[in-house]
């Protein structure tokens, strides 16, 4: 495994076995960046990645063991340009408890806690945990560093169907905040909170028609758009503890 430095850099993308993360770390990777990316299952995005030279790690950031190995395999790198959290899980809330459901108080609990938890876990604690871990590294950039963590539209204005994921994703820009404060002037911390940027696969023609009537520009950009402000983060001396808003005006669509 090469772990000597690009001219650039190393950059650290979590997630990146798909979509955003994918399309990042390859065209990063372009550019003359030195990519090392996390993934949980194993893609044909990930073997493109592996093939182009990027070291791919497996890791799922809810357990602590796994965050554990994943920062051990980092330990050969000596210093990180920018680590960039993408890993995320768009989970809805579980349907309202009927009145007369058969499981008792205890195991409605647990039910919807696992799903709040899980969301805090990759969506806040992860980040938080592997900030700290990375810090030396980032330090030790030397040229200034970046922690840029992708958060999203409903982290500001909430979401009635996936109330715990808006949840995680607005601690996560909170962190951004404090992170921001504490690691100044050496490191930049900044959100990208993008709204609709891709569909799934299954999203049907009504579903996508009405996703697409959410905001001015009415269009589902891709994820050229998070690339772009990735750069500009890079490049810029200045700007630190700011959220992106990549909305398309959703936030002007008034009803
Ligand atoms: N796409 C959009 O329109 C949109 C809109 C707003 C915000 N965003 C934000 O932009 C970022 C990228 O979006 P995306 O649509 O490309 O995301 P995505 O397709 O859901 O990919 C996220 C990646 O995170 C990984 N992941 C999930 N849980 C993990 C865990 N516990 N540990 C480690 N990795 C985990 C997934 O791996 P597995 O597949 O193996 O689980 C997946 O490859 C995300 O942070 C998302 O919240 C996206």
């Amino acid at each position: 495994m090469q772990k000597s430095h690009s001219a650039k850099g190393l950059i650290v993308i979590t997630g990146a076995g798909q979509r955003v993360g994918l399309h990042c770390a390859a065209a990063l990777q372009r550019q003359g960046y030195q990519l090392v990316v996390s993934y949980r299952k194993m893609t044909s995005g990930i073997t493109q990645l592996q093939q182009a030279g990027v070291h791919c790690i497996a890791a799922d950031f809810t357990r602590l063991d796994s965050m554990a190995a994943f920062i051990a395999a980092l330990a050969p790198y000596p210093s990180i340009r920018a680590l960039i959290h993408n890993a995320s899980s768009w989970q809805p809330d579980l349907p309202e408890q009927q009145a007369d459901s058969s499981l008792s108080t205890v195991n409605q609990l647990q039910q919807d806690a696992a799903v709040f938890d899980e969301m805090q876990h990759i969506h806040a604690r992860a980040p938080y945990l592997l900030n700290r871990a990375l810090l030396p590294k980032l330090l030790a950039s030397g040229d200034g560093a970046d922690i840029i963590h992708l958060t999203d539209f409903v982290a500001s204005v909430g979401s009635s169907k996936h109330q715990a994921y808006a949840a995680s994703k607005a601690a996560l820009e909170n962190l951004t905040l404090s992170l921001a404060r504490q690691l100044a002037p050496e490191i930049k911390v900044n959100a990208i909170a993008p709204a609709l940027l891709m569909f799934n696969e299954g999203d049907d023609d009504a579903y996508r028609q009405k996703a697409l009537a959410k905001s001015l520009m009415a269009v589902a950009p891709g994820p050229a758009e998070v690339l772009q402000s990735i750069l500009y983060l890079l490049q810029s001396e200045y700007v630190t503890g700011r959220v992106l808003a990549l909305d398309g005006g959703r936030h002007l669509k008034l009803p």
